[in-house]
């Protein structure tokens, strides 16, 4: 697992960086030769020492050593489904509002790159309930929170489809990634706390359509907003300064609501936003 500040031990993720900015992902074991273009990495030679130093293989190819970050771990940690990307978890966390002690139910769990970011925001005293009904994907999920967070005692995984069961009562927060989330938000809302938050991930116009005239219909969400993010690369390289050439640009729009009891104040007839 990942834990800043300790000298590497097997068993922890590790990132070199090539002189091209290239980053390779990997875990430690002992004895093992991590090979990337014929450079000979010994992770022998990384177990015990800190992070944050540069490796050199005995053909001369430097690399930067460290521990992954969330956001590395996010991007490069072995992929089930597709997962949620680092600009779009940033803004989950903080307009969803995840925070420490919080009861967060996310459906679907996918690759458990959500995950790893809900389980750091809510701490110790916080619960995290992932719904998924791929057991391959929990499978490889489990290996993905495992090698960067450990075995995490507040986490439970259930193995339903949340279009038919939702099991757990009073819940702070929900997140939905998953194809129908109109379907989801149904089963789930009665289990909602007054003033929770869902926040949805959702690709397409068409499924945003479907899930607001789901939260219109049900009645039962207030403070409802809906929005997307471009994060626009820059390469900043002496005489060349410019945006780079790729990013990543549509992912998702995120739709935030929260759940109100009782009639909530109509909206006025005429509104230009
Ligand atoms: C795009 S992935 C989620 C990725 C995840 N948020 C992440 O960041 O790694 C959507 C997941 O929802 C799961 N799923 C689809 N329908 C579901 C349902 N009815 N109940 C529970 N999980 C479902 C899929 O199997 C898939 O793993």
């Amino acid at each position: 697992m990942s834990r800043p500040g300790k000298p590497f031990a097997k068993g922890d993720p590790v990132v070199f960086i090539d002189r091209k900015e290239r980053e390779y992902y990997t875990i430690l074991e002992r004895g093992k030769v991590t090979d990337i273009r014929g450079d000979q990495l010994p992770h022998d030679d990384i177990i015990g020492r800190q992070e944050g130093f540069v490796m050199t293989s005995q053909r001369g190819g430097r690399y930067l050593v460290f521990r992954p970050t969330l956001e590395q771990h996010v991007r490069l940690m072995p992929r089930g489904a597709q997962v949620i990307y680092p600009k779009d978890i940033a803004l989950i966390l903080i307009y969803a509002d995840i925070y420490p002690g919080a009861k967060v139910v996310e459906c679907g769990l996918g690759s458990g790159a959500l995950t790893s970011a809900l389980l750091r925001a809510v701490g110790p005293r916080g619960r995290v309930i992932s719904y998924e009904i791929r057991d391959d994907f929990i499978r490889n999920a489990k290996k993905n929170l495992q090698n960067f967070l450990g075995e995490k005692k507040n986490h439970e995984i259930r193995e339903v489809d949340i279009y038919e069961r939702f099991e757990e009562r009073e819940v702070d927060r929900l997140l939905l990634d998953v194809p129908e989330p109109w379907r989801a938000v149904e089963t789930a809302f009665p289990h909602l706390r007054p003033g929770a938050i869902v926040c949805a991930y959702i690709p397409t116009v068409l499924q945003l359509s479907q899930y607001a005239e789901t939260l219109h219909r049900l009645r039962g969400f207030g403070a409802v907003q809906t929005f997307e993010t471009l994060l626009r690369p820059w390469k900043v390289d002496h005489i060349s300064v410019r945006p780079k050439l790729r990013m990543v640009a549509h992912t998702a729009f995120l739709t935030v609501a929260r759940r109100v009891e009782g009639t909530k104040p109509s909206a006025p007839k005429e509104q230009s936003e």
